[in-house]
């Protein structure tokens, strides 16, 4: 069930974004902009921030889920990969949340293999807490304790990403 009252409501959310899409904003005038979101997750967050930020870009998506996740050599499946030729390209990849780092690491290499001219990561929500791999995170909406939350694209059985705040998600018991 989701519990209490929302950990952040969607005008927080919204201001937030608007922040991190005015710091992208500037850091990338005059580049060429490749906006990648990891699907399913990041769809909502991915939605808002590239309405949010004000210089041209491209978008492409990768769809990728991780399983073992108790394991550190936990695998990463792309079910759908990155269609634009990504050389010379400066990607910024959307992410929704990172717990253990694996996921995330695991596509950061993957882009790194094909030579983009840089490569940034945004990611809406950070567990640090919870890392396994370091992963340097360049932009981050709000640092979250170990809990599990749902909510703005976050799901738990693929269920409450339609809510349009991020909640505290405890099972029925
Ligand atoms: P990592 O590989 O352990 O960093 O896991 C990251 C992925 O796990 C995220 O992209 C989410 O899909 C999922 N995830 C981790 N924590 C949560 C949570 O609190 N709520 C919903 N999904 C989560
Ligand atoms: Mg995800």
């Amino acid at each position: 069930m989701v519990t209490g009252k929302p950990l952040f409501t969607a005008e927080q959310i919204q201001s937030r974004v608007r922040e991190l899409a005015d710091r992208i904003s500037s850091d990338y005038g005059g580049k060429n902009l490749l906006a990648v979101g990891i699907l399913r997750g990041a769809f909502m967050f991915y939605s808002d921030i590239v309405r949010m930020i004000r210089v041209p870009l491209s978008v492409d998506f990768i769809v990728a889920s991780s399983y073992l996740k108790t394991s550190t050599t936990g695998e990463v499946k792309v079910h759908y990969d990155i269609r634009e030729d990504i050389k010379d390209k400066d990607v910024l990849l959307i992410e929704d949340i990172v717990d253990s780092g694996i996921t995330l690491n695991y596509i950061r290499e993957r882009i790194l293999a094909r030579s983009p001219a840089s490569l940034r990561i945004c990611a809406f929500l950070d567990k640090r807490g919870r890392r396994e791999v370091d992963v340097p995170l360049d932009y981050v909406g709000f640092q979250i304790s170990n809990e599990y939350v749902v909510g703005y694209g976050l799901d738990y059985d693929n269920k409450f990403r339609n809510l349009p705040y991020i909640s505290i998600f405890k099972k029925n018991r």
